[in-house]
């Protein structure tokens, strides 16, 4: 059933690519330039006159609706705002009928955010699903929804489910930049080139595997982690961070790479690992003068670039590269060797891996 891997959760890694393009088969169409959803189609009138866009969510779901606010607001240009479903529900937030809500969920069943949904639906608000499970309680309770389709997720860990949200939220979002008129149709027809590329892409960064698993077990001992990240890339150091706590039990913390020097640059010396994520896109060259901030505090660096990257190699101690793409689509490759690095850490340190002390697949509980 593990298919010839070891665990669910290197199985569940691996099915990435295929996961993301089952995703988006049947919905993106490169050729005419129609990306179709039902879900979206039949309520498009609800998401172009929404005020703003709510994302409730909890865990890694809640990671990949930090991702859809960028995408949402940089290619759509409508406000979002990122909720842990579990301060929405009992903060008496304000939300009215001219809200929409996405609620994420892989399992469907999270009791916070299925809370979070019956919340929103009692003030009049159009509430939308992102769910794994098919026939689940918060696809049910939903009023609209887009399934990821990502087959099921087995490992408590969650990974083809966030790169699977990820790509749902991608397409909603061409989606509405496209009927807004926000996006240019040369932008728009790129991004679905470079959507269908992304698969291949994932193929590509998996390559890493036996580079990465040099990498654990040299930092395998580590009582602290460190993951930086910018733009798109900082909910993937949280991600990256989440998952390396809850599988290795080595505590982990994930930062927008700015903020280090607001407080967690005190931290940094010759013990502590700290992952930065330096694609060469957005704020390149401001996360390069933070790799030299942590170089000079002798923190040990492992940098995860585009392919063919130089500036970054010479600064840092081990390098990971994945493929180019657009800006907007780098969370998809970026997160691969994080969750490789902390699914090799977490052997070598005999942990349960698919099954983490105190964790279970669904938290049902409130
Ligand atoms: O099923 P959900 O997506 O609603 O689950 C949310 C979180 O419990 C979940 O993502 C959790 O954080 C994962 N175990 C992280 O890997």
């Amino acid at each position: 059933e593990k298919g010839g891997y070891d665990h669910f959760m290197l199985k569940e890694i691996y099915e990435q690519p295929n996961a993301i393009k089952d995703t988006y088969r049947g919905r993106l169409g490169v050729k005419n330039g129609i990306i179709k959803m039902s879900g979206i189609d039949d309520n498009i009138e609800k998401f172009l006159n929404a005020n703003r866009i709510i994302v409730v969510a909890c865990g890694t779901s809640w990671h990949a609706g930090l991702v859809a606010e960028y995408i949402f607001e940089d290619l759509a240009r409508i406000p979002v705002e990122v909720e842990y479903a579990s301060e929405f529900r009992y903060r008496n937030p304000v939300i009215t009928e001219k809200d929409v809500v996405i609620a994420i969920s892989q399992s469907g069943e999270t009791a916070d955010t299925l809370a979070a949904i019956k919340l929103a639906k009692s003030k009049g608000a159009f509430v939308f699903g992102v769910c794994n499970v098919v026939g689940s309680s918060i696809a049910r309770e939903t009023h609209a929804g887009a399934y990821t389709h990502a087959g099921p997720e087995i490992g408590v860990a969650s990974t083809k489910a966030f790169t699977t949200q990820i790509t749902v939220l991608t397409l909603i979002a061409l989606k509405l930049a496209k009927e807004t008129g926000k996006i240019n149709n040369t932008d728009y027809r790129y991004h679905l080139q470079e959507l269908d590329l992304i698969p291949q892409k994932v193929v590509e960064s998996l390559k890493s595997d036996s580079h990465i698993q040099m990498i654990a077990d040299t930092y395998k001992n580590a009582r602290n982690f460190l993951y930086l990240g910018r733009g798109y890339n900082f909910p993937v150091a949280l991600e990256g961070a989440l998952k390396l706590k809850e599988i290795s039990y080595i505590h982990a913390e994930g930062y927008p790479a700015a903020e280090m020097k607001h407080g967690p640059i005190a931290l940094i010396d010759e013990q502590m690992p700290v992952v930065v994520i330096a694609t060469k896109k957005g704020h390149y060259d401001k996360i390069v003068s933070n790799i030299q901030e942590i170089k000079s505090r002798k923190g040990r660096i492992i940098g995860v670039v585009t392919e063919g990257d130089t500036s970054v190699k010479e600064l840092v101690d081990h390098i990971i590269e994945v493929p180019e793409t657009l800006e907007s689509l780098t969370p998809l490759l970026t997160t691969i060797p994080l969750q490789l690095l902390s699914y090799h850490i977490a052997v070598m340190l005999n942990k349960n891996v698919d099954q983490p002390r105190n964790l279970a697949k669904s938290v049902t509980v409130e």
